[in-house]
């Protein structure tokens, strides 16, 4: 049985500011300050306002030994106004003035079998592996209201499984391409948190919280991380169940 941790704000800033100052935290206390820590953050909109809080912030955190990586991409333009790299590099990269080397995009121009398989080889270069899986330190996740996370969506449920660091995936929608981590590698991060915001993603919530209703449909039903302990922050609205 893992442990699970839900913390719950009255709205979106509230949980935003409550996350930045652990990830303040983290980057101050890690425990290996002359080596790196190797993050790597969902797309959405929920991290571009930690990027956006980050930047308002008056005292910024040394990040001179932190990594970023992308949990997933969709395949685009690094300029086009759904690319998750792209957004990250307008919101946090580039008014934080993060060196090209300590960031790691995945290329959502590139063909995307090809791409999937250089960015897990890319992984396997620059991440600590245990039982041949890369080790991140810290992955943050969302929720899609159709119970998705990363890019593993519940029609394409078995690509969480895969024994490839990541994967080609599609949107059931829309039909765009995304290139994804796979479950075995989100579960050994050391740490993984994911934060979840607004109405229209309570009724997943609840459903993987009190196992009910379609949970076992939901690929963010399965992050169940091998050190047993998992992080919800969600704000009023997502836990309007409870
Ligand atoms: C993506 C994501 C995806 C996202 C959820 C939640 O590229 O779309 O990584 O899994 O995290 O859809 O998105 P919001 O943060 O916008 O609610």
């Amino acid at each position: 049985m893992h442990r699970r941790r839900h913390y719950i704000y009255p709205d979106t800033q509230t949980l935003v500011n409550a996350f930045v100052c652990e990830v303040n935290k983290f980057i101050r206390q890690a425990d290996k300050p002359e080596n790196s820590l190797h993050i790597a953050i969902s797309g959405g909109n929920t991290p571009l306002a930690v990027f956006d809080q980050i930047c308002r912030s008056t005292r910024k955190e040394d990040w001179s030994n932190v990594h970023l990586y992308w949990v997933d991409e969709r395949c685009v333009p690094w300029d086009h106004d759904e690319s998750n790299y792209g957004n990250a590099r307008l919101r946090f990269i580039e008014p934080m003035e993060l060196p090209a080397d300590q960031i790691h995009p995945i290329n959502g121009e590139a063909e995307p079998g090809k791409e999937a398989d250089r960015y897990a080889a890319m992984l396997a270069e620059h991440i600590p592996f245990e039982k041949g899986v890369p080790v991140f330190d810290w992955i943050w996740l969302g929720l899609g209201s159709d119970g998705h996370t990363a890019s593993i969506f519940p029609d394409q449920l078995e690509l969480w499984g895969s024994d490839r660091s990541c994967v080609v995936t599609t949107h059931p929608e829309t039909g765009q391409n995304r290139i994804s981590l796979t479950g075995g590698v989100i579960n050994a991060a050391r740490r993984i948190s994911f934060l979840v915001t607004g109405k229209s993603k309570a009724h997943v919530v609840n459903q993987i919280v009190m196992k009910e209703g379609n949970y076992l449909e939901y690929p963010a039903f399965y992050v169940t991380p091998q050190t047993n302990y998992l992080e919800w922050y969600l704000d009023m609205e997502a836990t309007s169940w409870m």
